[in-house]
């Protein structure tokens, strides 16, 4: 279903007291494209993920996922109906294996616990985990402690726990912020391969990556949208140069 907005982000707002660092975010995702978000540091990206995941409420605006309104929905729902996110910290569980951290992530999903359908939730997450294992390339890693992983693995795990919920929608905080070269053409590449059977939002510093992945672009600045399109459009976008690729605050 190309070209339907999975996603409408309508007039999002957020205060932290006076601070605005939403300040009226209008954007839809589009289904069969890869978005990434870019801008610099503090320009509310991160925040605009966290509204939309239901991590915190908005001061003002909707969020509309497939149609439906989830603003102001529990987190636990939100995911339920098939939006996921990995956050900008890394979260896996050091002192278990690949499996089971992907294994425990797929559980989650089911939300509280049914003593009645025990097993066969159980039996589901088994299959969601090795599911994942082989489709990340993890799975000669899957009986390793997350701890021995490398950073890139880690990374790839990160993904898995957010994908053993089985979204539609799949939300990335800078997952390749931190890596060497090599790890970032593994994990890029995973990522693509991904946005061929999920939709993905991915939120990145890299430029180059960005322009190289995403088929439409959303810079944000400020609190708000600055711009948004193709890769072509944006690098050749003048406000965009001024505001954020002509100063590269790359950390
Ligand atoms: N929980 C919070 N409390 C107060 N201020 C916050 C909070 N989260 C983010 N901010 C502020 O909101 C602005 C946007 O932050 P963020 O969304 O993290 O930006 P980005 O991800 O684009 O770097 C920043 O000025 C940041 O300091
Ligand atoms: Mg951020």
């Amino acid at each position: 279903m190309s070209g339907q907005p999975i996603l409408e982000i309508d007039g999002i707002e957020k205060h932290f007291g006076g601070l605005a660092a939403l300040g009226g975010v209008y954007a839809n995702v589009e289904s069969g494209k890869l978005t990434a978000i870019i801008g610099p540091n503090g320009a509310g990206k991160t925040t605009l993920f966290n509204v939309i995941t239901g991590l915190l409420p908005p001061s003002a605006g909707r969020v509309r996922f497939l149609g439906e309104d989830i603003t102001d929905r529990p987190v636990h729902e939100i995911s339920r109906r098939g939006l996921a996110r990995t956050l900008q910290i890394k979260s896996v569980f050091n002192g278990m294996t690949v499996r089971e951290n992907l294994w425990i992530a797929a559980q989650s999903r089911d939300g509280v616990f049914k003593p009645f359908q025990r097993a066969s939730q159980s039996k589901r997450a088994n299959r969601v985990a090795d599911d994942l294992c082989e489709e990340l390339g993890l799975g000669p890693l899957a009986d390793q402690q997350a701890a021995n992983l490398s950073y890139g693995d880690i990374a790839l795990l990160e993904i898995g726990l957010a994908l053993a919920t089985e979204p539609k929608l799949l939300l990335l905080d800078e997952p390749i912020c931190g890596m060497g070269p090599a790890e970032t053409e593994q994990t890029v590449a995973k990522i693509r391969e991904l946005s061929q059977r999920i939709d993905i939002v991915i939120i990145e510093h890299d430029i180059e990556v960005v322009f190289d992945v995403s088929d439409e672009i959303i810079v944000m600045n400020l609190g708000k949208v600055l711009a948004r399109g193709t890769p072509d459009e944006i690098k050749s976008d003048a406000d965009v140069r001024t505001a954020y690729l002509g100063d590269d605050d790359d950390a």
